[in-house]
């Protein structure tokens, strides 16, 4: 995509602040002195068989861009593709979970557009704001910071598993929560603390959008392989070789930055590179608020995980330890 992307006419409008920065989460478009539009797209084919549960993690997964930039979602517009064949009650229940889902976020739904498409495929373009001074960017990380991620890892194996019919949805069960589940509580506990960074973890895997991080932010990431959360049934998974396509390409594109993979085990390289769908947070915290963060997640509900560290190591690169 970037291969594309530099090829456009480049865009002066001053108002574009996302241009300044390095993979950003959302568009990042300036009104007024005390008021951005952060917009974000996402869309894909159905993660589970249950329509109802899929356009609820359509939707969690969609707004969450917004939410890792510390912005509050307001607008949401549907995107559907749906074969004529299959029963119209399916788009109902799609629409039915992905509404209700944009309701708890506290946002509209205002619209949308529909197409005749092979494949069912669902998604929902978000509009969000937030003050041009408060929000979070992927710029920020600094050296002595510790990473927290909100969500455990696997979405991809396990779904990739559901596919397959290795695993129902029951088993799976745990994994569903998390996807389901907003990051709007989360990002309003690390608006309240102050946090340095932060990005959610979606299909580049940890491995994809921390490195983005660590970029954006002219940082080295150290990251404790042993420390890498998974949801139930997701490392078992990996080890029977039940592994999403994403993962390789994730692989490939991220680990020339990446050090010490050899000596690791398997299943965290599989996890740490593993596509996730609504995937958790991942935050970039000063250490003297880390205990703070801890208790704020935890009041709001949400997990918290430290996974590593921001270092002086060379700018954009991860290290395994
Ligand atoms: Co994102």
């Amino acid at each position: 995509m970037a291969q594309v992307l530099c090829q456009l006419p480049q865009n002066d409008d001053p108002n574009l602040l996302s241009r300044d920065i390095p993979c950003a989460d959302a568009g990042i478009y300036q009104i007024t002195p005390e008021l951005v539009l952060l917009q974000s797209i996402d869309f894909f084919t159905p993660v589970v068989d249950d329509p109802y549960l899929f356009g609820a993690i359509a939707a969690s997964n969609a707004l969450s861009d917004v939410y890792a930039m510390g912005g509050k979602p307001i607008t949401a517009m549907n995107m559907v593709g749906f074969p004529n064949c299959l029963d119209i009650d399916i788009l109902t229940q799609i629409l039915c979970g992905s509404t209700n889902k944009v309701h708890e976020a506290g946002a509209t739904v205002v619209g949308g557009h529909s197409i005749e498409d092979e494949e069912p495929k669902f998604g929902l373009a978000i509009t969000g704001t937030a003050h041009p001074d408060r929000m979070i960017t992927t710029l920020g990380c600094q050296p002595g910071d510790l990473l927290v991620l909100t969500k455990p890892l696997g979405t991809g194996l396990l779904t990739t598993s559901l596919k397959a019919k290795v695993l129902n949805e029951q088993q799976i069960d745990v994994a569903l929560k998390g996807m389901e589940r907003l990051n709007r509580y989360a990002s309003e506990a690390m608006l309240k603390v102050g946090v340095s960074a932060c990005t959610d973890i979606t299909g580049f895997g940890l491995i994809g959008h921390a490195l983005e991080m660590a970029d954006a932010s002219q940082v080295r990431l150290t990251i404790h392989g042993d420390s890498l959360p998974d949801y139930p049934h997701a490392i078992d998974m990996a080890e029977n070789g039940l592994v999403p396509e994403g993962r390789f390409r994730n692989h490939r594109h991220y680990i020339p930055r990446v050090s010490g993979e050899e000596g690791q085990q398997q299943h965290v390289i599989d996890l740490l590179c593993d596509p996730q769908t609504s995937g958790g947070l991942l935050i970039s915290v000063p250490a003297q608020r880390l205990d703070q963060l801890l208790n704020a997640l935890q009041e709001a509900g949400d997990q918290a995980f430290i996974i590593g560290e921001v270092d002086h190591g060379p700018a954009g690169t991860m290290q395994l330890i």
